[in-house]
């Protein structure tokens, strides 16, 4: 059996795009894999969320794993920070890390450009930090977006380094992993670009259903097909692609059809747009709120996640220090 893991970073509630590109993997994924799926609460620190703010930000995705399907029973869930050994790994990857690839990665210059004002070191090593979560469990398969494409290059090439540096087949080179098509990248409903958690153009999971309707009625579209059979505009092409993942196949070649033949009104493909959204997340934003008014559960699959994580995690731990020289006295 292959070893999965992923993570998504506690910033914020999760949305259509984080649903559709990475959970509904993950619950593929945990049917046949030894999965590790954790909250990235560490990464989230990099852009100093306020104490007061940081437990509920990681309770929210906990609790959206959770409702979205991901079952303790299949795959160990956990907090990243309730794992140490992670910590130490990161600094021993570091080790051989080197600033000028650090500096070179491409999510490191956006954030130069996006927060000039903090530019600090835990955004330098945060490929680092990524690649000591992924080898602690010597992780065969992570199931991510296109956007961390890079990160896991740089992870195989961690991984890479340290079994080259010791003369060992240590770590297993691990692959970023998706079910093909299965992947769909949902785009925003602002007419350009993807789906994102502070870009405004969202639709989120613990969304009430009159936001939902509130938020697609006023997607961007166009002012209408020109002439018949013409390529629908990015913006409607947008629309389409949100209802390949939520709608019925009849559904999509009724509006599809009325867009070639220039009779669609896209009041009407919103209003069902946003009612076919709605039956995919609202059993989710239900389940969301029972989970997070259960401390009980909470608690529970917290601690058992970190158990089972700090076995996978302190054994992997033992043997690169002793890799590495460290001996008992
Ligand atoms: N960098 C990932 C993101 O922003 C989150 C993440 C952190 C992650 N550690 C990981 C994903 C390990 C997969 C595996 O989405």
């Amino acid at each position: 059996m292959d070893t999965v893991v992923s993570g998504i970073r506690s910033t914020g509630n999760l949305h259509l795009g984080n649903y559709f590109g990475a959970l509904k993997n993950f619950l593929r994924m945990q049917e046949e894999n030894h999965c590790y799926f954790f909250v990235a609460d560490y990464h989230s620190l990099t852009t100093h969320p306020h104490p007061d703010d940081l437990h509920g930000n990681i309770r929210q995705v906990l609790a959206e794993y959770l409702a979205s399907g991901i079952d303790p029973e299949k795959a160990t869930i956990y907090i990243q920070s309730d794992v140490p050994e992670v910590t130490e790994l990161y600094l021993l990857l570091n080790m051989n890390a080197y600033v000028g690839e650090l500096e070179r990665t491409t999510s490191f210059k956006e954030k130069i450009r996006k927060q000039p004002d903090n530019i600090n070191a835990g955004l330098l090593t945060y490929p680092v930090l990524m690649a000591a979560d992924i080898i602690i469990h010597r992780a065969h398969k992570v199931p991510v977006g296109k956007d961390q494409e890079q990160h896991l290059e740089m992870t195989r090439r961690f991984a890479r380094r340290f079994n080259m540096m010791y003369g060992m087949d240590y770590f297993p080179e691990p692959d970023a992993y998706n079910f093909g098509r299965q992947l769909l990248k949902i785009p925003g409903l602002d007419g350009t670009g993807k789906m994102g958690k502070s870009e405004g153009n969202g639709v989120f999971l613990a969304d009430m259903p009159a936001d939902i309707r509130k938020k697609v009625m006023r997607a961007v579209t166009d002012t209408g097909p020109a002439k018949p059979g013409s390529e629908p505009s990015e913006a409607v092409k947008n629309l389409f692609t949100i209802m390949e993942a939520v709608s019925d196949p009849s559904t999509i070649s009724f509006f599809r059809e009325k867009h070639a033949s220039c009779e669609i009104r896209y009041g009407d493909m919103k209003k069902q747009l946003a009612e076919d959204i709605i039956k995919v997340t609202e059993p989710i934003r239900v389940r969301i709120n029972e989970i997070k008014n259960d401390p009980v559960y909470l608690h529970r699959v917290v601690s058992e996640g970190a158990d089972k994580a700090r076995a996978s995690a302190s054994k992997t731990i033992r043997e690169v220090r002793e890799i590495i020289g460290y001996k008992p006295f």
